[in-house]
């Protein structure tokens, strides 16, 4: 099976969906992020992005997604600036099949203040905004499917893109 992708802006739910999607289905559920952290020397995203800087953090994102290319029968989460790269959607729309978690700005905002972690781009609220209405065409136009997520929980979601990519 063509491997499922999760696109989306930070707090869009990715980490959480894309494990519980991916026993539903049968397939290997993989986070890029994790990936990443692997190839770098640090404990954190947020290490890399402090330490070493962004574009370093995007250069690992690009190293990975074309590590996936040949990969099938995978759910995979990416972090939310992948679309600021087209070179990693035609790696990942390969084998892919890539879905868009719409989300509201309020609604990843209060989702991410609950979790409690932070995230190096997410520190602002006015720059976060700004990220998001920058991100959100490229989010629609990569997409194959779009599913909306406010309101709803994991399951719900889960069941929706289930019944959306058959
Ligand atoms: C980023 C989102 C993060 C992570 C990094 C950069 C972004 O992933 O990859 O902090 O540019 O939006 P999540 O979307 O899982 O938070």
């Amino acid at each position: 099976m063509k491997n499922i992708v999760l696109i989306g802006f930070m707090g869009s739910g990715k980490s959480s969906i894309h494990k519980p999607l991916a026993q539903k289905l049968g397939l290997r559920p993989i986070e890029i992020d994790d990936l990443i952290l692997k190839k770098s020397n640090r404990k954190s995203v947020e290490e890399i992005f402090e330490k070493d800087g962004e574009q370093v953090f995007r250069e690992l994102e690009i190293e990975t997604a074309k590590d996936l290319k040949n990969q099938v029968d995978c759910v995979i989460a990416t972090g939310g600036g992948v679309v600021q790269n087209k070179i990693i959607l035609d790696y990942l729309k390969t084998n892919g099949t890539i879905v868009y978690l719409k989300t509201s700005f309020p609604e990843a905002e209060k989702r991410l203040a609950r979790e409690g972690k932070t995230r190096p781009l997410f520190k602002n609220t006015k720059a976060a905004q700004k990220l998001y209405k920058l991100r959100e065409p490229l989010y629609n136009a990569y997409s194959d499917i779009e599913v909306q997520t406010d309101g709803k929980n994991i399951e719900e979601i889960t069941v929706e893109i289930i019944e959306r990519i058959h």
